[in-house]
């Protein structure tokens, strides 16, 4: 068998969608980028959203826009993609980073409210959705992750590259902090190529981001092209970026957006199939989903090889290549990578729980198109492997 780690399912409408934008003859943003932000706007619950060409854009107009700015420490957790870090260097502030719960992988409100304490002039949280999973969000009594923040006066930005469609509570990923960064890069649940979203429902903040998402200019390329009044006059009023998303790549969100739900519903029986399949394997832990499956993308399915299993993670890896099965590891921790283990000088041993994962994390593929007999196999080899 050939098991790809990850699969992209290109069945619904995306060729003829983007034969749309080609026959236009209008190829970057304009109306199918136009009707991408509304469906997804809807589909989420948010008032306002921006479409951009990743999610790493996304999270840096999402700092730029709160007003994150040199030496300003930021919340963020070690295991995560250098990107949730990354954008907060180009401004010159500082990630200050933090351990994760081992079960979920996600920071919980204990963990803030300690970094809190340590850090009382933190500006920022960015909070990472690790595989899909929504962390606490808000409790009854005021004591999830975004009550603490509110009480401290600590902006959120959401790290949702993962987390589409995703829930906590009845709600979707999307309305709960300031800013929600969304990514559709190829492997995730719904896919542009590259591409991200970032949703806001608050009006200034949205504002902002939309001017330097287009080189700090005021109006919109499209409009100025086809506006009847004074259709060549822009004006620049900061050093923006170039972050658009163009049409093609709207275009196959478009289509992928129509089959969200399936794509998820999908990626849980997967990991239904996992649970269920593994659950009395000793040597390793599964991934725990704390809130009902169904408020879960699937992104990820990370298992943690324990340290007494007899064989490492990465020969786990490499035997698993050679019965043809991909795997990928999320992720090698910030604190051990060298550029933020230099500038900040972190030691692993303050990040304990992290360790214990990345020493033993793999991710199992999870996709829509992954059949009965290849779970099968995935799960046979896997025994075959640890024992
Ligand atoms: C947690 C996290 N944040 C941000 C990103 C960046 O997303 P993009 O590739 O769309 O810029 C990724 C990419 O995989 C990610 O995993």
């Amino acid at each position: 068998m050939n098991i790809p780690f990850s699969k992209v399912p290109l069945a619904g409408n995306e060729l003829s969608y983007v034969n749309e934008v080609l026959e236009s003859g209008w190829l970057t943003t304009a109306s199918k980028a136009l009707q991408f932000e509304k469906l997804f706007a809807d589909f989420v619950g948010a008032k306002y959203v921006c479409a951009v060409n990743s999610c790493t854009s996304a999270l840096h107009l999402a700092v730029e826009a709160i007003g994150i700015q040199k030496n300003d420490k930021v919340l963020v957790p070690s295991l995560t993609f250098t990107a949730s870090a990354e954008v907060l260097r180009y401004l010159g502030a500082d990630p200050i980073f933090t351990d994760v719960e081992y079960g979920t992988r996600l920071v919980t409100p204990a963990i803030i409210k300690s970094a809190i304490n340590s850090n009382p002039d933190v500006k920022a949280l960015m909070l990472v959705h690790y595989g899909g999973q929504a962390p606490v969000m808000t409790t009854p009594d005021g004591e999830g992750i975004v009550d603490i923040c509110r009480k401290n006066n600590i902006r959120i930005i959401e790290d949702a590259a993962h987390a589409f469609p995703t829930k906590f509570g009845n709600r979707f990923i999307g309305s709960f902090g300031d800013i929600t960064c969304f990514s559709f890069y190829a492997n995730k649940t719904i896919t542009t190529g590259e591409g991200g979203m970032l949703v806001t429902d608050d009006e200034a903040i949205f504002k902002r981001a939309k001017i330097m998402r287009l080189h700090g200019i005021n109006r919109d390329i499209w409009e100025r092209f086809t506006s009847h009044k004074s259709s060549w006059e822009y004006d620049v009023v900061a050093p923006g970026f170039k972050y658009n998303m163009p049409d093609v790549n709207a275009a196959i969100g478009l289509a992928q957006l129509e089959k969200a739900e399936y794509f998820r519903e999908q990626r849980q029986r997967c990991a239904t199939y996992y649970f269920e399949n593994l659950k009395d394997l000793p040597l390793i832990d599964l991934p725990i989903c704390f809130g009902p499956m169904e408020h879960h993308s699937w992104h990820l399915f990370a298992i943690t090889i324990k340290p007494n299993a007899p064989i490492s993670r990465n020969e786990f890896i490499e035997r698993m290549a050679t019965k043809g099965i991909g795997t990928s590891v999320h992720y090698k921790p910030l604190h051990r990578m060298t550029y933020y283990k230099d500038t900040y000088n972190l030691n692993p041993a303050d990040f304990p729980n992290t360790e214990r994962i990345w020493n033993g994390t793999v991710s199992l593929p999870v996709y829509p198109e992954l059949k009965e007999n290849e779970l099968e196999y995935i799960c046979q080899m896997i025994k075959e492997t640890l024992t």
